[in-house]
């Protein structure tokens, strides 16, 4: 047992402030500088987005350089930052080139910086205010983590139109698959009074670019239903005042049964007259309490969730039914993709749950309603440590879509163990699906620069609750963090983004730095290292999904969805002899997956059944691959926590003890990991481990 205390991030202030910490600028002579620059500020112009961006320049400001500038609207120095819109300001418009206006896009930003008379002046503008608020946001970043003023000047437009978060919270305050405490908005069957702190959220969402919300469970129960109704409508729409300050689009999870359950009908065809009406109605009466409301997010025919499967009908007949009913207003239906049969029997060879997603939606591409955007997740699974990338993505081509990441750490250690989701991430939008011939990457099929759709972008589910730190594990935030910056530009390395994180959240002393982002990069791998091994996944104890069992998947009571004997292990998906799986890529993708030799490794068992006595690149067996992972992945933990002790005193304290607190409990749940796997593998085979470990 630890005999460290433990500490209680349910009081962490600092924790709290996440990247919005604005601590004081540790350099010296970026201070000075920025003090001089900044001390007067010129904006002309007004509107709900353009005050939470001169609010946020306020509070930066004094955090970072320990000033509060003279506001006005118009310079009266030499020095100074001028801010504002060329929708909204002549004299702003006419700072501005022709190339430079033309370049920016409706959330774009640019940020320049010129030496007039010995002076700076610098200048922050939008084309509209919610690119002025990024620039804002951005210049912010940019000053934190120690930018000199001739370094600053840029145009940035976000990659992605469509910047999503989705929270599976439950109105009673339960969040499904939350590893941070409570809803942030939902408590005891109501929506919470703490709209500060919802506020809150909405700035560190916005500094970090993102656009989108949905803010209750995909899974939509009894009183969720009743989200659009005069019971809550209301409410909702408060919480919709506060993300519109910030540019971010509120969306509702809808029940595809609503009108069985509160509209009095006795179907939910969405090829029924009555039904479509009811929908219609519903979308006037929502818009005319929210009248930027986003739309809505569905699940459908999918664990236990109503569809449109039960009268016969398509998930495009499900999905163009409610695009018809949000169309006059500019609502948006995105309709999720992660549809199969739960209750099949794993043991017949032939059903394979990842062929499921393409098998149902790829019959559909082109029959969509143009407001309509497929959610897809990125594996054909659920959110495993390691998955292929979907074959849905790169073989939809008429059809808009948003790829789905998990940032709530279901299966990669629920925010007890630290693992950097973002290097996953960037394998998966960096993955060529050969779509449109070579090159055809995720990244450029849901930016639409490969295929031109009218709407795509990033979704992904939260890990954020009501823990004073937002996300459980305070270096989770990374995570949340990563996500919106990658929607942004998928172009950012992951170093990039831990550094800029790590600058924001901690310190810019370089040594702290690079520690932290050693450990950052490092965490997925390990991770991996003590789980399932080479892309089999799973493994993980039924319903809640933390910790080791190897049998333990819920959906499979068999035990056999790895297919493990005494012989070997893997999931034979190839076209010659298994599921077929690997033939649902394009051919260039198809005949690596295929081959055994060919397969990438790290996906070796997900694609093949290999015998124990398969030696794979490095030289190792298979057994011996999998033992060795499994003690290494432990000690690579053991190497998190030394790294991190040696930042005693070089972090706060409350920070320094509650990562070392959870470190602890990752270590002594690696090595359960690490027994647990390597025990079955030894039972299974008889096969001693060839250094002679000690396996339990
Ligand atoms: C996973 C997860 C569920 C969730 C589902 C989904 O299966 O365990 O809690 O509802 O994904 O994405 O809809």
């Amino acid at each position: 047992m630890s005999n460290v205390k433990v500490a209680n991030h349910k009081t962490g202030t600092s924790m709290y402030k996440a990247w919005l910490k604005y601590y004081r600028l540790e350099n010296k002579e970026l201070l000075t500088l920025y003090k001089q620059l900044l001390r007067e500020v010129a904006v002309a112009e007004d509107s709900v987005i353009t005050a939470n961006a001169v609010n946020e320049l306020k509070t930066g400001l004094y955090g970072l350089l320990g000033i509060k500038p003279v506001f006005s609207s118009e310079l009266t120095g030499e020095a100074g930052l001028v801010i504002g819109t060329i929708e909204g300001s002549k004299e702003i418009s006419g700072l501005l080139s022709a190339d430079e206006k033309d370049s920016l896009g409706e959330e774009g930003f640019i940020i320049r910086f010129k030496t007039e008379n010995n002076a700076g002046r610098l200048l922050v503008a939008g084309k509209t205010n919610k690119g002025l608020m990024y620039g804002v946001f951005n210049l912010l970043r940019l000053i934190q983590t120690e930018t000199a003023p001739q370094a600053l000047s840029r145009i940035e437009n976000p990659v992605n139109q469509l910047r999503t978060i989705n929270h599976w919270d439950n109105i009673d305050g339960s969040v499904e698959r939350g590893y941070a405490g409570r809803s942030i908005f939902f408590k005891n069957n109501k929506i919470t009074g703490n709209l500060s702190r919802i506020n809150d959220y909405a700035r560190m969402l916005a500094a970090a670019g993102i656009n989108t919300i949905a803010i209750n469970n995909v899974n939509v129960h009894e009183f969720e239903t009743l989200l659009i109704t005069d019971k809550y409508i209301k409410d909702v729409a408060k919480l919709n005042e506060i993300f519109r300050g910030y540019g971010i689009k509120l969306f509702l999870s809808i029940n595809f049964a609503s009108t069985l359950e509160i509209g009095n009908l006795e179907t939910a065809d969405p090829l029924d007259g009555n039904v479509r009406q009811w929908w219609k109605d519903k979308a006037d009466y929502i818009y005319s309490h929210i009248p930027d409301f986003g739309g809505f997010l569905v699940k459908a025919d999918s664990e236990g969730r109503p569809g449109p499967f039960t009268y016969g009908r398509t998930h495009a007949d499900g999905a163009n039914m409610l695009a018809e009913a949000l169309k006059p207003h500019g609502g948006l239906v995105i309709w999720r993709c992660f549809v199969y049969n739960c209750q099949q029997d794993w043991r017949d060879r032939t059903i394979d749950r990842a062929r499921a997603a393409y098998d149902h939606f790829m019959p559909l591409d082109g029959k969509f309603q143009d407001n309509v955007l497929l959610q897809i997740k990125n594996g054909p699974m659920d959110f495993q440590v390691r998955e292929p990338v979907s074959p849905l993505i790169g073989s939809l081509k008429k059809t808009n879509q948003l790829l789905e990441l998990q940032i709530t750490q279901e299966y990669t250690g629920q925010q007890r163990h630290l693992c950097y989701l973002v290097p996953m991430w960037k394998e998966i939008l960096d993955f060529d699906t050969y779509g449109n011939g070579k090159g055809t990457t995720v990244k450029k099929i849901i930016s639409r620069d490969t295929f031109k759709n009218n709407y795509g972008g990033f979704a992904a589910v939260t890990n954020i609750g009501d823990d004073a730190n937002w996300t459980g594990h305070q270096m989770a935030q990374a995570n949340t963090y990563g996500y919106a910056r990658l929607a942004w530009n998928p172009d950012l390395s992951s170093e990039e983004i831990a550094e800029e994180w790590i600058r924001r959240t901690y310190t810019n002393d370089s040594k702290v730095v690079d520690i932290i982002k050693g450990m950052l990069l490092g965490s997925w791998k390990a991770y991996e290292n003590y789980t399932s091994p080479l892309g089999i996944g799973w493994m993980v104890n039924p319903n809640h999904h933390y910790g080791p069992n190897v049998d333990g998947y819920e959906y499979d009571k068999w035990g056999t969805y790895h297919r493990a004997d005494h012989k070997g292990i893997g999931v034979d998906r190839t076209v010659k002899s298994g599921t077929g799986y690997a033939g649902q890529y394009h051919k260039e993708v198809a005949e690596v997956y295929e081959s055994l030799e060919k397969c990438p490794e790290e996906l070796l068992l997900f694609f093949h059944y290999v015998p124990y006595a398969y030696r794979l690149k490095s030289g190792e067996t298979l057994l011996q691959y999998i033992y060795n992972t499994h003690f290494r992945g432990v000690e690579q933990v053991e190497e998190l926590k030394q790294n991190w002790l040696g930042l005693k005193g070089k972090v706060e304290e409350d920070v320094f003890l509650h990562v070392l607190e959870r470190l602890e409990g990752q270590l002594s749940h690696s090595k359960e990991w690490r027994d647990i796997i390597n025990t079955y593998f030894l039972r299974k085979t008889g096969i001693p481990d060839e250094l002679g470990r000690k396996i339990y």
